[in-house]
Formats: C-alpha cells, sequence, structure tokens
C-alpha cells in the first residue's frame, strides 16, 4: 500500500477573537489516495478555507496532524507538491497569461526552455494558446481561471487544493472549467480536493463530503 497523498487525523483548529475563542475545526480526519477527487460542501463560515489553510501546510492545527505522502507539509516541498486555485484567481496583474504560469516554476528556479514550453503546452491544454501574451485584465473571469489552473498544474504537483474555484463565474463559464479542472487531475494523477457550493460540481468527484459543526463527513 503506497502512502496517501494527503492524511489528516483528528484536526482542530480555534481563532482566537478578542477575549473570545472560536471553534471552527473539531475534528477533522481526511485520507486521500494519488489521483483521487473529492468535494468538500458546507455554509459559508464552516470552515472550508481553514482546512484547506491547513492541508496545504499554510497554517497550522491546534492538534491533529497532517502528512504528505508520509511526511509533515513544509515550504520545501510545497513548491512542488502542491497546486492551489482559488475563487479570486490571485493572478499578477503585471504579468501577462504565459508568465503568470511560469510563476509556479520560479518557486523552484530560474525558468528555462523546458518552463516555457511547458508553460506554454499547459496554456494551449486550458484552451488559452492565444491568449499567452495577455494580460490578466484583458482576460474574462473564466480565462483567468484557466491561467490560474494552469500556474497550479505547472509543477506538476501530487495534489491540488481548488477553494470555490467557481465562485466568481457565472454558471456556463463555472461548468467549463470544473470539467477541465477534473480531466487535467485525471490525466496527470493529480489528486483533487474542491471545495465548492456547487451540487451538481460536487458530484463529479469520487466521494462528496460535507463540513458541518467542525466535522467533516460523508454527504
Ligand atoms: N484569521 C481568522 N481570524 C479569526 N477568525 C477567522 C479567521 N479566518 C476565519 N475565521 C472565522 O472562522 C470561521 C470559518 O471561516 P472560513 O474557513 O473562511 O469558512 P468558509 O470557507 O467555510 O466560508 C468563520 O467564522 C470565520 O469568521
Ligand atoms: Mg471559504
Amino acid at each position: 500500500m503506497s502512502e496517501p497523498v494527503l492524511s489528516a487525523r483528528a484536526l482542530a483548529k480555534t481563532y482566537q477573537s478578542g477575549d473570545r475563542r472560536i471553534g471552527v475545526l473539531r475534528d477533522v480526519s481526511l485520507e486521500v489516495a494519488a489521483g483521487e477527487s473529492l468535494s468538500i460542501r458546507g455554509e459559508s463560515g464552516s470552515g472550508k478555507s481553514t482546512l484547506l489553510n491547513l492541508l496545504s501546510g499554510l497554517d497550522a492545527p491546534d492538534t491533529g496532524a497532517i502528512t504528505w505522502e508520509g511526511a509533515p507539509p513544509s515550504t520545501a516541498r510545497r513548491a512542488t507538491y502542491l497546486g492551489m486555485v482559488f475563487q479570486a484567481f490571485y493572478l499578477i496583474p503585471e504579468l501577462d497569461a504565459a508568465e503568470n504560469v511560469l510563476m509556479a516554476a520560479r518557486m523552484i528556479r530560474a525558468p528555462g526552455r523546458a518552463e516555457r514550453a511547458r508553460a506554454a503546452d499547459l496554456l494551449a491544454r486550458v484552451g488559452l494558446a492565444e491568449r499567452a501574451a495577455h494580460l490578466p485584465a484583458q482576460l474574462s473571469g473564466g480565462e483567468r481561471q484557466r491561467v490560474a489552473v494552469a500556474r497550479a498544474l505547472m509543477n506538476s504537483p501530487r495534489l491540488l487544493l481548488a477553494d470555490e474555484p467557481t465562485g466568481n463565474l457565472d454558471e456556463h463559464t463555472g461548468d467549463a472549467v470544473i470539467e477541465l479542472l477534473l480531466a487535467l487531475c485525471r490525466e496527470t494523477a493529480t489528486a483533487l480536493v474542491l471545495v465548492t457550493h456547487n451540487a451538481a460540481h460536487a458530484q463529479k468527484t469520487n466521494r462528496q463530503l460535507f463540513l458541518r459543526e467542525g466535522v467533516l463527513s460523508h454527504a
């Protein structure tokens, strides 16, 4: 048996707010195998983004443990292990689409010919071959998110975390982005954790989970 790409055991997380402590996650456990996709739904404020921050190693749980293929998350591994896609795209406005995709490679080393070719291939794969030299402001929302998907996959991550990636898109555009995200993850056996409010999108993943009162349960 190979180690799960992602394992979370009994995560708890509270936030301090003034003199109050707000419990967000009480007892969250999760395992994701290589190439597996799962969705997490839950009301606004239920802690979905908090959970993804923990799974990405960007924030630490109060108690509980996370492993990426058996080892704890680390900054050194994150750039190659993990891709992330957010509701708000987070492209760099001064850089064109190709340079935004290459930013992921720059986290590791100065990109050379191979990285530029890969960025171009990825932009073509997300249907933006003709938009490589466009700035984010010159792209539609759906196009921006497709650039963000290409960037997230640039370093061939084992795991992709997507936090409401269609939250800023119209229904039709959102559907297309989800189809693309799922197809690319399938092709490359990238594990996917998709946070979404869209029940139809959630149904397209291998497993459907709900976050409710700080606990993750099967839908
Ligand atoms: N940095 C923070 N400091 C204090 N409270 C926070 C912080 N981040 C999130 N929260 C609170 O934690 C709860 C869960 O937030 P979040 O994880 O963003 O939920 P979701 O993504 O499901 O909408 C909310 O009540 C939110 O206000
Ligand atoms: Mg959120």
